[in-house]
Parts: C-alpha cells; structure tokens; sequence
C-alpha cells in the first residue's frame, strides 16, 4: 500500500465542474474539468438539470480515482465546495429530482420578493440571516418550486421531499442517500439560516412557508459527512470538507484574520472581507456571511456579490461572437488609448451589491461610428473594476478601507484587467502563486480533517503572492472614468422607474 497521500477536491461551479488532486505540501497533481448546459427557459431564469450536475461531478471524481491509482497514490477524503444559493429539491426515496435545479442568477421570484418586502419584512430577515430580500437567494426558489405545482407541497409536507444546496445533493447522491448535510456557509446563503444562533430561522421557515423536515442538518465545514458508496467509485471514500465556492476561495487565500480580504473573478465576482468573531450588519447592502465554521465556531465576513464578471466575458465570445477566446480581451484592450466614453454595464441578471435591482438588465453607452469590438471588450472589463470599485465604496461607508486587495478566479490571468482595478480601486492588487484558490480551500478543510494538513499558521505559510499591481493612474483621470461609470450606471437604474 503507497503511502504518498492527497486530497480530492470537487469544485462543482456554475458552468463547470472540476475535480483537481492536491498532495500533501497541497501542490496540485492533476485535475480534470467538464462542463455541462445551461438552460434559459424565460428571460432572468436560469436552470441546470441536477442530474447534469451529478453525472459531470461523477465523471471528473472517477478520473481523479484513476489517476491516483495509476500513479500510486492514497486518496485521504473528498473537500467539497460549490455554486452557492443553487436549489435542488429531490424525492427522499428514488432520489429524483422534482424540478430542475434554480440557479443563483435566477430573477423568477423578484415580484415574489417585492411583495414580502412590501409586507416589511426585510429588516428583521436581515438582521436574523445577514442577507437582503432578493431572488439570489434560495428560500424564494425552493417556494417557487413547491408552489409551482401542488404535488410537490403536498409531498413536501409529508416528509418525502428533500432540499439542498448544491453541497447537499451532491453528498447524498455520493452517500446513497445516506446523509442529507450542509455546512455553514451554505446553510447561511439560503435566507433561511440564523447566522448569530447557528440554526435554521423557524420564522424564517414560516415566512417562506418551507416544511422544516427538508432541510439538511448543518456541519462545519471540516467534519464527517460520510462516506461515498463503494458501489459509485469502486471505494467508500471520506467526505471531510465542505464550503461554498466563494468561502472556499477565501479559505484558499488565507483570509483568516480580521480585515483579509479576496475578490474571485469566475462567472460573477465575489469580495469577502473577514470580520472575524463579529457577524457585522452592513448599513450599505453588503450580505452578513458565514466565512467559515470550525470546532462549532462560526467566524464571519461582508460580502459584496456581482452577478457577472467572466459571464460578460463569455457572452463577448458567444453571443456577439467578437472574441474567440478569454485571452483576446487583454489585447483588445490593449489595443486602444482609451475606453473612448464606451461603457457596458453588464446586468443581464440584474444587479447586486450595493443596488439590488433585480429586473435591471445590461446596458452598452457611448456608442460612436468609430466604436468597435477594442471598446466593447475593453468595456466588458472596465466593468469589471467599476463594480469593484461600487462594492469598496459601499465598504468605505460601512468604515471599512483595506490596504491590499486578494484576487483570484479564472479572469485574474488578465495582467490589463488586474493594473486596471489597482488603478480605479487605488489599492494594491495581489495575485497568488496558486491560483485554484476555491479548490486548495476545499481540499485544506478536507486535509485539516484528514490530518494531512496543519492549523491555519501553516497552511498560510504555504500561500505565495505571484505578482502585485500597484496604483498608478492619476486621480483626476480616475475620477472622470468612475463618473462616466456612474453616469451609465444611473441610466440603467432609471430606466427600472
Ligand atoms: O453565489 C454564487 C457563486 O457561488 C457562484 O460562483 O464561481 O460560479 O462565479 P461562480
């Protein structure tokens, strides 16, 4: 029997899912990746089938086992971290899924959300979840689909039906069914979770009108979560950690002390800030999140959540067809002076932090006869720092100003895009030597458990910074971007009066 021994990590994402092995320096040995569809059945709706999320994390998982076993090594348990707020709900008995799976991006509940706002609700949801009344979250989707059609309210009030995030599903689909848990960062995305008590909200269950025995029992992210059916991958692995992609990045970068904070550029971008033991209360719209829970200690951060960053990126390639690959935006930008007065704000799914507009949609300005596909693209990742920009104001009114910036995510190989945001943030910008943050996240929670990997001392010993960007841009040219920006913005939220 080997002794060399690793860590699977499972990042299950919005487009994608990947597994990646990681030994135990948390060096990362291989990795395989498959996406799968995305399904637009009405406009702001968004929906994967859940057995596309189940067959592709299977796929990648099964490859990993043959590498490890090719290649001699020992396999010490599975770290799992995915798309948050995703809703799945699923018969207990046969495991099938009763509706297609609700994705984060999805706008169908937001008169739904208007009208418990009406109703004066916010604040006091707030203050119990840390989160806002929008449709990002997944108590509005899990009543849609039990409204939607009265079978399954009926067979959810009977006990037969189960809901879960997408950590859930996919560690009860591993499990045979055998356990049906959460961890705390994605039991507090659901608006359904006490964030300061630890524990499903009862109030928050009878505003959304959810029946108590669907829900997952929640666990810190590093524990026993069972383990998988030897039947399914040939061996009963350990689940041993378990986080939302966007908690795992920032475990991956080591946010572990008060004030850290990471910004992830994957299909949207995600700032998280570490406020330590302190469940803060933005009075900016900033969510009140559960950064990581460990030895049944929750500590917490501010998030700032942009619906599309890389996605703005994707749809240049897809949809407009101006771009062949991600790569081709740096040169574009590049390419020309200036953005010349060409703006695109890119709220195709409405908009998040720190305006809350879930019906806005995206918006291109400052066209001229001149404007091409450079002002476009370069547009497309202007967008990107402005939102960034949008979220640190809201932190700087909150009392918040950090020095230094972690970025991660697929986009962060764009050295234009990252020179840009230090020159609009007027922050010093900090990429990692590994840039798989959200899976070394998952992987380190899953090896803390295992004993593979040590205490948070020396897990941040081993994070390197690749390369900084500082600010350089005079403030007077800072300032006139930003208000362009604000003027394009302000025309997309009128045109929502
Ligand atoms: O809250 C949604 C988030 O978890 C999705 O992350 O990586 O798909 O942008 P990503």
């Amino acid at each position: 029997m080997t002794d060399r021994q690793c860590i699977l990590a499972l990042d299950q994402g919005t487009t994608s899912s990947r597994a990646i092995l990681f030994d135990d320096q948390v060096n990362q040995l291989a990795s395989a990746q498959q996406e799968f569809p995305q399904h637009y059945p009405h406009d702001g709706w968004v929906e994967h089938d859940p057995m596309d999320i189940w067959h592709s994390s299977l796929t990648v998982v099964r490859r990993m086992l043959d590498w490890a076993r090719e290649n001699d090594y020992r396999i010490c348990g599975i770290g799992i971290t995915n798309q948050r707020e995703t809703t799945v709900v699923w018969d207990k008995r046969t495991g099938k899924p009763v509706y297609n799976a609700i994705v984060w991006q999805d706008r169908r509940t937001a008169d739904y959300c208007e009208h418990l706002k009406r109703e004066g609700v916010e604040e006091e949801l707030q203050a119990r979840s840390g989160l806002l009344l929008d449709p990002y979250f997944s108590a509005s989707k899990l009543n849609w689909i039990l409204d939607h059609n009265p079978d399954n309210r009926a067979r959810a009030e009977r006990g037969e039906l189960l809901f879960g995030t997408v950590d859930s599903f996919l560690i009860w689909k591993l499990t045979s069914g055998a356990s049906h848990l959460t961890d705390a960062t994605n039991a507090c995305r659901t608006n359904l979770y006490n964030i300061h008590q630890g524990e499903w909200d009862e109030r928050l269950l009878e505003l959304f009108r959810i029946p108590a025995s669907m829900l997952p029992e929640v666990r810190d992210c590093a524990g026993d979560f069972g383990t998988t059916d030897a039947s399914l991958l040939g061996q009963s692995l350990p689940i041993l950690g378990v986080a939302g992609d966007q908690q795992a990045a920032s475990i991956g970068q080591c946010c572990f002390s008060k004030g850290d904070i990471k910004s992830t550029y994957g299909t949207g971008c995600f700032v998280l800030l570490n406020t330590g033991d302190e469940a803060v209360i933005s009075s900016q719209r900033l969510l009140t999140t559960v950064a990581y829970q460990l030895d049944g200690k929750p500590s917490y951060a501010l998030e700032g959540s942009i619906f599309v960053a890389g996605a703005a990126v994707q749809w240049l390639r897809d949809e407009l067809g101006i771009i062949r690959n991600a790569a081709e935006t740096e040169t574009l930008a590049r390419s020309i002076e200036s953005n010349n007065g060409v703006y695109l704000v890119p709220a195709f799914t409405g908009l998040g932090v720190p305006y809350w507009q879930p019906d806005a949609r995206g918006a291109l300005f400052g066209l001229t006869r001149g404007s091409g596909r450079a002002e476009i693209a370069r547009a497309a990742l202007e967008a990107m720092a402005y939102q960034t920009s949008d979220l640190f104001k809201a932190m700087a009114a909150d009392g918040i100003t950090p020095a230094t910036l972690r970025v991660d995510g697929g986009m962060v190989a764009n050295d234009w895009m990252l020179q840009f945001l230090a020159d609009i943030l007027g922050t010093t910008v900090i990429r990692p030597q590994i840039a798989e943050t959200t899976a070394v996240g998952a992987a380190y929670l899953a090896g803390r458990q295992a004993g593979l990997y040590g205490d948070f001392e020396a897990f941040t010993e081993l994070w390197q910074c690749q390369r900084q960007f500082e600010p350089g841009m005079p403030v007077d040219q800072r300032q006139q971007l930003l208000s362009g920006w604000a003027d394009a913005i302000k025309r997309v939220l009128k045109s929502e009066e």
